[in-house]
């Protein structure tokens, strides 16, 4: 399914959210390992939000790059592409998980962090 507000995820995640082995992490199949964690929800908000610097490793990949901050974009902008990345390419809500809301974003919002501290948020989410 299209969206706009992909488009400008694409050109690093790839259309298909597979990346690029080493050099952009994947949104398939990643995203709902990240919202199963403890904190996921806020670390993905945290992520569009502010931004994330650091050295991460994505089912055995490691990835040292930049995620650009989408701080621009409007609070709703950012649930409905969080809505989107988590529901394409076979992605799904763990069970008992509602879509994202703009309220949920808002909320991160009111707390500025940098990516190198986003980076410090991932690390407690005890990823694999
Ligand atoms: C990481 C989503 C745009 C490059 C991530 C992560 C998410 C994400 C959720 C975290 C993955 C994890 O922690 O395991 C998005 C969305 C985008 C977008 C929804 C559009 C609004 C981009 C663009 C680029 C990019 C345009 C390239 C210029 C990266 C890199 C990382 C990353 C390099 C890993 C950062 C690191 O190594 O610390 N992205 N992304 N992303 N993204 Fe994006």
């Amino acid at each position: 399914q299209a969206s706009p507000l992909y488009a400008q995820c694409q050109g690093c995640h790839q259309p298909t959210g597979a990346g690029i082995p080493g050099v952009f992490p994947p949104l398939a199949g990643h995203i709902p390992e990240i919202l199963a964690a403890k904190g996921g929800r806020e670390f993905l908000i945290q992520v569009l939000l502010y931004g994330l610097q650091g050295q991460i490793t994505v089912k055995g990949t490691k990835y040292q790059g930049m995620m650009p901050a989408y701080a621009q974009l409007k609070d709703e902008e950012i649930a409905a592409l969080l809505n989107h990345i988590s529901t394409q390419w076979g992605n799904k809500f763990p069970a008992g998980q509602q879509p994202f809301t703009a309220a949920e974003v808002k909320a991160q919002r009111a707390k500025p962090m940098t990516a190198a501290q986003v980076l410090e948020a991932r690390n407690k989410l005890g990823l694999k």
